[in-house]
């Protein structure tokens, strides 16, 4: 580490106990972001542990729909995302005006949402749901109708393994769709040993390719396992930090070093000093769209997935 961000960490780590604070930090963030991480994860474990801290102040080093759905779980807390332009492309490709109109055409639809949307979409839809939990959540469901927003290629992949039709809504990930087939292919013949593991929101061509398809801290488990000497990872270049940290002795290729995510790499140890020094920026979902949306969050976390077939 270096001395500088040596001084960084031990000035947020004081100011974190002065303030009851916990850092919750996604996969995909900056190698030193992820290092100061009270726990590291993908989206469903965040806001696992979102539910379950008893800090004061969050402080969510992700992108905003992260900090937005610990919000909906936690009104009473303070929740800080460093930089609030760390958005996601893809949660921006449906509002919630739009899924209204969508649900005009499809009154009997059970709607299911990735996490990967706005806290007013979250408040439209029946039921939210990560890339870890996704083909559960549909699987579970008995209804003549699902319509999945935001993610076209992880609602076509849930669609495939639980043979249901859905309705699918055209968004994407434009990191994901950076990768592709021919890349996977060249890199099976260079290292024919290797397993590869994809993330959902890849599309299907590269999906067709896979050993293995799941979230990215599925993808650390799956690295884990003894099997696994040599691993294609196909998703954003970041969570190749966390799978080198955590199996030293094998090898992981990034599938693309283009595959990253812009909005994540915001944060910085500057930021998340900053942010604690001045309790700020702060993501709040009002009370009238947190009421609706944490319905929907809530069935995801308790795992309550049946919805009645007819919806009133
Ligand atoms: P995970 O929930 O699998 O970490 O994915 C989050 C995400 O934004 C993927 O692009
Ligand atoms: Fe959104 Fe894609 Fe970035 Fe994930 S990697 S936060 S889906 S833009």
């Amino acid at each position: 580490m270096e001395n500088r961000d040596a001084g960084l960490v031990e000035k947020i780590s004081a100011l974190k106990k002065k303030k009851n604070a916990v850092i919750l930090v996604h996969n995909y963030q900056r190698d030193e972001v992820q290092d100061i991480a009270d726990f590291l994860g993908d989206s469903l474990e965040l806001s696992q542990n979102a539910a379950k801290t008893d800090a004061d102040v969050i402080v969510f080093c992700g992108v905003h729909f992260m900090a937005e759905t610990a919000s909906i779980i936690c009104p009473d807390k303070v929740v800080l995302l460093p930089d609030m332009n760390a958005g996601c492309p893809m949660a921006d490709m449906i509002t919630a005006k739009q899924l209204r109109a969508k649900k005009k055409e499809h009154p009997q639809a059970v709607v299911v949402c990735y996490i990967n949307s706005s806290a007013e979409v979250k408040a439209e839809s029946d039921i939210c749901c990560t890339s870890a939990n996704a083909v559960e959540i549909v699987e579970s469901l008995d209804a003549p109708e699902i319509l999945f927003v935001p993610d076209q290629y992880l609602g076509h992949y849930v669609s495939a393994r639980t043979g249901k039709k859905m309705i699918l809504w055209p968004g994407f990930c434009p990191t994901h769709a950076r990768i592709e087939p021919e890349t996977i292919k060249e890199l099976k013949r260079e290292y024919p040993q290797a397993k590869v593991v994809v993330h959902p929101e890849c599309k299907p061509e590269v999906i067709a390719l896979a050993d293995e398809v799941t979230s990215t801290s599925g993808m650390c488990r799956y690295a884990r396992r003894d099997e696994v000497r040599e691993m294609v990872v196909g998703t954003e270049i970041g969570l190749i930090h966390r799978l080198r940290k955590e199996s030293p002795g094998k090898r992981f290729i990034p599938v693309s070093e283009q595959a990253i995510c812009p909005n994540m790499k915001l944060i910085t140890l500057e930021k998340v000093l900053w942010s604690l020094e001045e309790m700020s920026p702060e993501v709040k979902v009002p009370r009238e769209i947190r009421l609706k949306a944490i319905a929907a969050v809530d069935k995801m976390l308790q795992g309550k997935f049946q919805i009645p077939s007819t919806k009133s």
